[in-house]
């Protein structure tokens, strides 16, 4: 599998890293772990060397699983596991907080959730504005240097807020959604990683499966399952990303003899110096990722996706209804990435 580099850090990690986000079961309808811990060590032996996870989701459980299947594997050298901090949580509502003394505590709760005494990658998940970045900057910038944190990475920040937060710490790498529906990224945090010698891990690469070529008008979704209120799954807007998809793995089947999820993938992999983050939680939903290597996106066929792409979809929307809310008592019920 190819590999690239974790910034300025000396890591390095599989362009593709396993997503674990719905093995928490919040927000994804539930989660059945034996197949979880299953889909971690199939992962690993596929030859996936990043783990993604964090503490908000399932609110500790998706850590607890990925330290538990690599433990009892015997795993745990194998892989890079990136974590997250910075959201707090009460009664079940999640609200951002990157004061140092939230990132003091949670840095335990997740080492001992995963079962480690180091965690390769650790992110700010989402800009807490009412935390100077200086001061969020600094505390990750000890936990490095203490040993316990390799690499540091943002998440969901801008290139101002990334600015602001390398004047105190030596940052690695940056995770924003990235996916052939959701591109905003290209007009800054792109060009800003480039320019600053950022790895950007790419997460919703097939855009919570709607690139899965799985879905359809009649595919329904479970209990607090996100994508009962993700924009794109609803309405007008739905049946437009469904023939974006439907056209794309016509193109992906003809030229390449491929999937349209390994399109996805691959279109991910070929725009830069990127990860493509890929949620699964289950062993079969790994079983393409050996459609991914050894073949390439070329720049007309590129151009011939961003005509499809604009002919499609008519009506085109950004992922925010993910960003979770600002620090203060929560009295939303709302979503948290
Ligand atoms: N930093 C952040 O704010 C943030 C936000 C979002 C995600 N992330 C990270 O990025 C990772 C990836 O994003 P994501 O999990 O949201 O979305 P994703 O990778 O775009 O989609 C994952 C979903 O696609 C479906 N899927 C996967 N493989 C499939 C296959 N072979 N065939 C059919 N369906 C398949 C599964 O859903 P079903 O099982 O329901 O079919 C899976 O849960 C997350 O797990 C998380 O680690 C970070």
């Amino acid at each position: 599998m190819e590999e690239i580099a974790i910034g300025a850090s000396g890591l390095k990690a599989s362009r593709i890293g396993l997503g674990t986000w719905a093995m928490g079961g919040w927000m994804w309808g539930g989660a059945d772990e034996a197949e979880s811990i299953a889909t971690v060590r199939a992962a690993v032996e596929r030859g996936i060397t990043l783990i993604d996870t964090a503490p908000a989701y399932g609110f500790g459980r998706s850590e607890e699983i990925v330290g538990k299947a690599l433990a009892v594997a015997g795993m745990r050298d194998k892989v890079l596991i990136a974590t997250k901090v910075g959201l707090d949580w009460k009664d079940g509502k999640v609200f951002r907080n990157s004061s140092p003394a939230r990132i003091r505590k949670e840095v335990e709760d997740s080492l001992r959730r995963l079962q480690t005494d180091v965690i390769d990658i650790y992110q700010v998940h989402w800009p807490d504005l009412e935390t100077p970045f200086a001061e969020t900057a600094q505390v990750m910038e000890d936990l490095r240097r203490e040993g316990k944190v390799r690499a540091i990475g943002v998440s969901n920040y801008s290139p101002a807020q990334m600015e602001q937060f390398r004047e105190v710490a030596r940052l690695d790498c940056v995770q924003p959604p990235y996916n052939l529906f959701e591109r905003e990224i290209e007009a800054d945090v792109a060009p800003y990683a480039e320019r600053a010698g950022l790895t950007v891990l790419s997460y919703g690469a097939i855009c919570r499966g709607l690139l899965s070529g799985r879905m359809n008008l009649k595919t329904k979704f479970d209990g607090d399952d996100l994508r009962k209120v993700d924009p794109k799954f609803q309405g007008r807007r739905y049946p437009q990303y469904l023939a974006a998809v439907h056209a794309l793995d016509v193109l992906a089947r003809e030229r390449f003899g491929k999937s349209v999820l390994a399109l996805a993938v691959r279109w991910v992999l070929d725009r830069g110096p990127t990860i493509a983050l890929w949620g699964a939680r289950s062993q079969g939903q790994l079983d393409p990722t050996g459609e991914i290597d050894g073949w390439r996106i070329d720049e007309a066929t590129m151009r011939e996706i961003d005509a499809i792409l604009a002919s499609a979809i008519s009506d085109p929307v950004s992922p925010a209804f993910m960003a979770p809310p600002e620090r203060r008592p929560p009295d939303v019920n709302l979503a948290a990435a």
